[in-house]
């Protein structure tokens, strides 16, 4: 973008409201690319979804199309899915095996798992070529490009394609805990991706899925119909069974009518640099039907009294990991946002396995996944359809300012970390927040 035309970015966002083309304008949508997802620390997989050496799956971060590939020593490597020769794609497929190396379907050039050049075809038309004269094979510019920077925290990896910035850890500060909650919560300490995601492409704006992850404003509203007649179900199958409880998915979905929204203003909201959030207040899923004790027992054995009550008492509903990454760590789910355009955004919606604990607890992962995050369900398309009317109402001549003003005024910060105030769940302060890490992003 010519620097005549760049706009304020501060002045688009007040720390109560900002500017409607925040989510509609294409220059701005290509200044988001280069400042935030083309820079900081992006969710590109877990390592088990590429679990032998050639193991390969495709991904997106910011506008580049990457690879994600397990090489021969083990290592996770992050790759442009680009050959060096003529710019083709290297992975037309969006997973496989490529056995012991890459090979491009174009011109045969051949590449190690890391990138590098192993042969080009007919050697000898490159003597006295500028290839040659910068170092033959050894020449970095025959090289399939490397993500600047990829880290694995616990099975994660992540990429940034910039080679200066914080580290992972740093990056992610407290919310690092989403992938600690998760792993610690497998009585062998990690997780294994079950495949494969469900892919949606919502035609709105990336932020406007993310701003929905932490507004417990909109459950009780968006999701009422559903949590509704999910109740009335409920109640019918727990009069008629012996131990008086319906079966624990009924109340995945009833929750959404029975958490009213005074009862989310208890849960609270704490707000992070880079522009990390945390929902506090776990759904109650922690009964005393025989599976959870069975789950109980085992983990009680791998860990310890002392620390399983540390483990299992994380009071988290939602971690949200700037900004591209929704985590759901106490069931295990994961929803990875890819903008492709300043209307279309991707979503891949993740569930693991917790290793090592009862198939039955992976069953209760797997129906919330199925009843509250797939595309299948009612609450999710609820979720759509609003993203879809935001978008429009955003792109028309209505108004200029999107409202963040709920509980505004009421935060409270310490140490850097900004709480939304007591009973005030409900709050704006995780968009407020949001909001604040994308002007700072977009402003440098
Ligand atoms: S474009 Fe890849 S070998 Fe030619
Ligand atoms: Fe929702």
């Amino acid at each position: 973008m010519p620097q005549e035309r760049i706009p304020n970015f501060a002045r688009m966002v007040e720390p109560d409201r900002v500017r409607k083309e925040v989510y509609t304008d294409a220059q701005i949508f290509e200044r988001e690319m280069e400042r935030i997802h083309e820079t900081v620390w992006i969710y590109c997989g877990h390592e088990s979804q590429v679990p032998r050496a050639g193991d390969y799956c495709t991904v997106q971060i910011g506008r580049q199309p990457m690879i994600l590939v397990r090489g021969k020593n083990g290592k996770v490597n992050v790759l442009y899915n680009r050959c060096p020769h003529r710019g083709n794609m290297i992975c037309g497929d969006r997973e496989g095996n490529t056995g012991e190396q890459f090979r491009c379907s174009y011109h045969a050039w051949t590449f190690q798992l890391d990138g590098r050049l192993k042969n080009i075809p007919m050697k000898s038309a490159y003597e006295g070529t500028r290839y040659q004269a910068k170092g033959g094979k050894d020449n970095p510019d025959c090289s399939i490009k490397k993500a600047a920077r990829v880290e694995n925290y616990r099975g994660f990896v992540f990429a940034s394609l910039a080679s200066d910035g914080p580290s992972l850890k740093e990056f992610l500060g407290k919310s690092i805990v989403a992938f600690d909650d998760m792993c610690d919560r497998a009585p062998a300490g990690e997780v294994e991706v079950v495949p494969n995601c469900f892919r949606v492409i919502q035609h709105s704006n990336w932020k406007l899925f993310l701003e929905n992850q932490l507004d417990a404003l909109h459950p009780s509203v968006v999701h009422q119909s559903t949590g509704r007649a999910a109740h009335e179900v409920e109640k019918i199958l727990a009069k008629k069974a012996r131990g008086g409880a319906a079966p624990l998915s009924y109340h995945m979905l009833s929750a959404f009518a029975t958490v009213t929204i005074d009862k989310w203003d208890d849960f609270q909201t704490l707000n992070y640099p880079y522009g990390h959030c945390i929902l506090t207040g776990y759904m109650g899923l922690r009964p005393q039907d025989p599976d959870t004790l069975a789950y109980d027992k085992v983990m009680i054995k791998a860990y310890g009294k002392k620390r399983f009550e540390q483990i299992v008492g994380v009071n988290i509903h939602h971690v949200l990991v700037y900004p591209g990454l929704s985590v759901q760590s106490p069931l295990q789910q994961l929803r990875a946002v890819r903008p492709l355009g300043v209307d279309r955004t991707l979503t891949e919606i993740w569930h693991f396995r917790l290793k090592g604990a009862p198939e039955a607890i992976y069953r209760r992962s797997l129906a919330y996944y199925n009843l509250v995050n797939s595309p299948a369900t009612l609450i999710n398309a609820d979720d759509l359809e609003n993203f879809w009317k935001c978008h429009q109402g955003l792109s028309s001549d209505g108004g200029d300012w999107v409202s963040l003003a709920r509980h505004h005024g009421r935060d409270i910060e310490k140490n850097g970390v900004v709480s939304s105030g007591p009973k005030m769940g409900t709050s704006e302060a995780p968009m407020r927040n949001q909001m604040k890490a994308w002007a700072k992003f977009m402003q440098v």
